[in-house]
């Protein structure tokens, strides 16, 4: 109460008002977009992605996926994740931080809640009608559904261009990393829209190597990039790191993308028929680039290097490294697989099989990807960080989960690929515990406010405001 006061005092009666009539309109207007993409994200998640995933993955276990058009719904739960869970997570939290780190407000805050409204309702139609009959009415809303994804995404992006191009702030290298990952976003939803017109010509499922394609982009360039350009943002300061080698790390980068690129190109080549060899060659040269990018860039982002000193918020910031850390490391291993797969094939092996393929993708999706987000959010998200501090077992509960179920998962899988003894019961019991720990993590924070607190609760000394401050 006496840091309360202390910042009211600060802010005096007149500013106390203004910000309680700011934060009054923005809730009557719907609420501040953060807000609203955050709590998108979260129910797509909740109601379709994880809980479609789960459904899928003890079928496939038990045996019984026959009843469900089940190739089909894994699309569809691939593109809830990536594009509605992760994409307007990343999108959202996109509306908290850049004005920080641009010193630039955002202008056209209506934009980015349509925007981010556009693409759950193109996801939703998406889900409806891939497995329905074919129709005028399933060829209208499936191309309905292609448009709203695409547009609703550059409407966000829209905003966040013009909100980077007022910043007077000098062009930073994080800002162009970013720039890639969402270059990789608007990619994969042109090669989505050629995915649906693939499905309104009367196919349930998109063809493999297309949907492959769109997956790669999504998750490996979109996903990572974004995480990669954050990190190279804020980790130096919040790990209090040694300052970053922006040329290696830059090396780092241009090499991962180059990788992400010759992967996609490798399905596409294989989806057009073009010569199969080339394809997997592509995808082989791929691979190792990426694997070697991402070995770049953790190294030159110094993330395995002690702190130039000891933290003043030391229970804030160590957990917070071991999360970071554990995080990477799924990262890391994500990309060795399929640089293993690359080197077999070169070896003269056998290429990678589907149980290879879905354990690389969910050490990705459910290791580093959902690591990185539990992580972050409970670090960057002002009202959730501030409720992750209050409740610190709980937050190490959720984010056990989520090394666990990831863990399960992936031995399960690779496991099932090799017909081991308990590997389906250990991948669903890792896709169960990895939904737990995303529950953990979503209901809190569909409850707490995650916009900017008016007041500052404490005020920190200097030290603690530039180790702590994510702007
Ligand atoms: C713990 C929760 C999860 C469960 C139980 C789960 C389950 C599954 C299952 C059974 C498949 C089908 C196998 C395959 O095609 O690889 C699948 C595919 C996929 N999942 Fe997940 N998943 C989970 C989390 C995630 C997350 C967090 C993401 C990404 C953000 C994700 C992205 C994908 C993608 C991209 C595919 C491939 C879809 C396609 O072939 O088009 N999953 N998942």
């Amino acid at each position: 109460m006496k840091g309360m006061r202390t910042g009211t005092e600060k802010l005096g009666t007149t500013g106390l008002e203004n910000v309680t009539v700011r934060r009054h309109r923005e809730s009557s207007a719907g609420g501040h977009p953060s807000q609203v993409l955050l709590r998108l994200s979260l129910s797509l998640g909740i109601l379709a992605g994880f809980s479609l995933g789960l459904i899928l993955l003890l079928t496939q276990e038990t045996g019984s996926a026959s009843v469900l058009p089940w190739t089909a719904l894994t699309q569809i739960h691939g593109q809830i994740q990536i594009v509605g869970f992760a994409g307007l997570f990343i999108l959202g939290t996109a509306a908290q931080l850049l004005p920080g780190f641009l010193s630039s407000p955002i202008e056209n805050r209506t934009r980015i809640v349509t925007g981010g409204v556009l693409v759950a309702i193109g996801l939703l139609l998406r889900a409806t009608f891939q497995i329905s009959e074919p129709s005028v009415l399933r060829s209208a809303t499936l191309g309905i559904s292609a448009l709203g994804e695409f547009i609703g995404v550059a409407l966000c992006l829209w905003e966040y261009g013009q909100l980077a191009r007022r910043s007077i702030q000098p062009r930073d290298q994080w800002q162009m990393i970013v720039a890639a990952g969402f270059g990789f976003l608007l990619l994969s939803l042109v090669l989505n829209g050629v995915a649906v017109t693939t499905l309104i010509r009367g196919s349930k499922v998109v063809p493999w190597n297309l949907d492959a394609a769109i997956v790669q982009l999504e998750l490996w360039g979109f996903i990572v990039c974004m995480v990669f350009g954050v990190s190279r943002k804020i980790l130096p300061r919040f790990l209090l790191l040694p300052a970053p080698n922006n040329h290696g790390l830059g090396m780092g980068v241009l090499s991962y993308v180059a990788g992400v690129a010759l992967v996609a190109s490798g399905w596409l080549s294989l989806a057009v028929s073009l010569a199969p060899p080339i394809g997997s060659d592509l995808q082989s040269a791929g691979a190792l680039l990426q694997m070697a990018g991402v070995v770049a860039v953790v190294w030159n982002l110094r993330l395995f290097y002690r702190p130039t000193r000891p933290s003043s918020a030391p229970a804030v910031t160590e957990p917070f490294r071991r999360w970071v850390i554990i995080a990477f490391g799924w990262l890391l291993i994500a990309n060795a697989l399929p640089a293993i797969w690359a080197v077999r094939v070169s070896l003269g092996g056998i290429e990678p099989s589907f149980f290879e393929i879905t354990a690389e993708r969910h050490a990705l999706a459910q290791g580093f990807l959902l690591s990185i987000i539990v992580a972050y959010g409970a670090r960057i998200l002002p009202g959730y960080s501030a409720w992750a501090i209050r409740h610190s077992r709980l937050s190490e509960v959720t984010f056990a989960c989520v090394t666990i179920g990831a863990l399960l998962r992936v031995i399960g899988e690779l496991g099932t690929g090799s017909a081991l003894p308990f590997a389906a019961m250990a991948a669903a019991g890792g896709g169960t515990v990895g939904t737990i720990g995303f529950l953990l993590f979503s209901i809190p924070l569909l409850v707490v406010d995650p916009r900017p607190a008016p007041l500052a609760k404490v005020r920190p000394s200097e030290k603690d405001k530039s180790e702590n401050r994510p702007g």
